[in-house]
């Protein structure tokens, strides 16, 4: 990459994420939210958790500008004969604004997800959804030191109808698939030079100043002992977490790791 960009980190807001994936009951839900919520209130970081749908409606009140829900998925279409699926006019209903798209168990799950993620981006976009945005290599394409132009690959797919960036709507969250779970996460050195490269990739096919606003943030094995190193890397804007935000101590430390 070529292109040298001046980073403007101050102008990016962090964000953490909570991806509580199919984990806590929806009795459990508001107790855990609460105390994440409190333990978080004085930090900077914008604080989202993304439970099952069935929770949503147990924490809307919780929700402020600071502390908001997302969704881990969403449909292709706004209504119809889906059994089983949910619509984005069902989220913003119940006041939620954020949806996590192409999460590699989504991709991995369902063989028509890749095809559908270029269509739910444009939906989500157009309905004025702010969308969550997963990429990331397997571990072969890591070992064979292909994972950029994997990446590349993705991203170019998915946003390929997408003329004009929406950088207030989009957070594109670097999860490379072996640190999913594993407790193997990214170095801060690999992650950063991943992100640099989306954020590259993003001023080359649209323009710097939407590189410098988008928020590019990190997932994979986050826990509290290794958030300060990511946190410490000019171009990691936050942290999508999953095992570590059923916890909110945990979970809360992430948080702050961004705030110092
Ligand atoms: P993990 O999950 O933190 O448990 O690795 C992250 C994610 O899948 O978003």
């Amino acid at each position: 990459m070529l292109l040298l960009i001046v980073l403007m980190d101050t102008v990016r807001k962090a964000f953490v994420a909570a991806n509580w994936k199919m984990n806590v009951l929806p009795s459990e839900a508001l107790k855990l939210a609460k105390e994440i919520k409190d333990l978080t209130e004085f930090c900077k970081s914008e604080v989202l958790i993304a439970p099952s749908y069935t929770h949503f409606s147990f924490l809307t009140e919780l929700i402020d500008e600071r502390f908001q829900l997302g969704a881990q998925n969403v449909h292709s279409s706004l209504s119809g004969a889906h059994t089983g699926s949910i619509s984005v006019k069902m989220l913003k209903d119940l006041s939620v604004d954020h949806v996590i798209l192409g999460h590699s168990e989504c991709r991995a799950a369902n063989n028509r997800e890749n095809e559908d993620i270029p269509i739910k981006i444009n939906l989500c976009l157009n309905e004025g959804m702010k969308l969550i945005y997963c990429c990331g290599e397997p571990e072969e394409e890591r070992l064979a030191s292909s994972h950029f132009k994997f990446v590349e690959t993705q991203l170019a797919h998915d946003f390929e109808s997408i003329k004009k960036w929406p950088n207030d709507q989009i957070i594109i969250a670097y999860e490379p698939i072996w640190a999913i779970g594993t407790g193997l996460n990214a170095t801060g050195e690999e992650a950063e030079s991943m992100h640099l490269f989306i954020r590259n990739w993003i001023a080359q096919n649209y323009n710097n100043t939407n590189a410098e606003k988008t928020r590019i943030i990190y997932g994979g094995s986050v826990k509290a002992k290794n958030a300060s190193e990511l946190a410490g890397k000019s171009n990691i804007d936050g942290a999508l977490v999953g095992g570590a935000s059923l916890d909110a101590v945990e979970f809360s430390n992430i948080v702050k790791a961004w705030d110092n």
